[in-house]
């Protein structure tokens, strides 16, 4: 489907997640589709600007139209903290010196699970491409807990998961050495609620990769549901995936998806400048 105004051309990709549209330059940075544009990210989960181009301080400035910036350690030397509101992601050390931490892009997750108010979205920009590889997935985490039978929310619907850079790290290297499992241990975790009950009154699923257990169950049980929510929720009818041309920009509700990125090649080039968008909600 494909609904045009004056100037934003806008076209849902999937059923459930997923939605391109067209606009100039100008007219992102002009603010005047602001409200649209939040209203068609928590619909839509994902938004996607073909080769729209934007530099740094365009695309900051775009950003900073839809709601508050959050700000963020690029990693580059200097003083340590130093927060800036763009961020280079890339798994090259030569590019930044959190491309160690990124491997955990390429595992199903939604970012800030151990803060009390996780970043509300993120938005890229292609710089570079991979040659090969590199797409990103995303699903929708409300459309997964909207279409479970009833019984499962049911049964779901006042537990909590405990999140923990541990679990991130165990998920990256199952075999850590025991400095880097006590390094990780002394990271932060948090108790959140497994079915985020939105302001906007709908529900979505809190899974993925830095999901530890569910309190009150046995191991292998926590695990069991873990593993089949997460599996539940990337299914194909749930996830859109993105092959990316330069200068795309694509923005997501990190509230209300999972991502991920495509394994690529470290040494590929691959770079996306990312700004985001500081969270407006506590899971719970
Ligand atoms: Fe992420």
């Amino acid at each position: 489907m494909i609904e045009a105004d004056s100037d934003l051309a806008i076209e849902h990709l999937t059923p459930h997640i997923g939605t391109r549209i067209d606009a100039d330059a100008e007219t992102l940075l002009s603010g005047r589709h602001a409200k649209q544009i939040r209203s068609l990210l928590e619909a839509r989960g994902v938004l996607v600007f073909p080769e729209v181009g934007l530099d740094d301080d365009q695309q900051v400035a775009f950003t900073a139209t839809l709601g508050q910036l959050a700000y963020e350690n690029n990693g580059a030397p200097g003083p340590v903290g130093k927060l800036q509101a763009i961020f280079k992601v890339s798994l090259d050390l030569n590019v930044t010196a959190m491309a160690k931490p990124l491997k955990n892009s390429l595992l199903w997750h939604l970012d800030g699970t151990t803060h009390d108010v996780p970043i509300l979205a993120s938005v890229l920009t292609a710089r570079q491409l991979a040659s090969e590889g590199g797409d990103t997935e995303w699903c929708s985490t409300y459309a997964a807990y909207e279409a479970l039978p009833e019984v499962d929310k049911q049964a779901i619907d006042a537990l909590r998961v405990v999140h923990s850079n541990l679990q991130l790290q165990r998920n990256i290297n199952p075999e850590l050495s025991y400095e880097a499992f006590q390094r990780a241990r002394n990271s932060p975790s948090k108790s959140q609620p497994l079915v985020w009950k939105h302001r906007n009154g709908r529900k979505s699923l809190v899974v993925g990769a830095t999901a530890g257990y569910v309190e009150g169950l046995a191991h292998d049980d926590s695990l069991d549901l873990l593993v089949r929510l997460r599996d539940w929720a990337t299914q194909p009818q749930f996830v859109f995936r993105h092959k990316w041309k330069l200068g795309d920009l694509v923005i997501w509700d990190n509230t209300g998806t999972l991502h991920r990125a495509l394994t690529y090649a470290p040494d590929s080039g691959r770079l996306m400048h990312r700004s985001m968008l500081a969270g407006e909600e506590p899971v719970g």
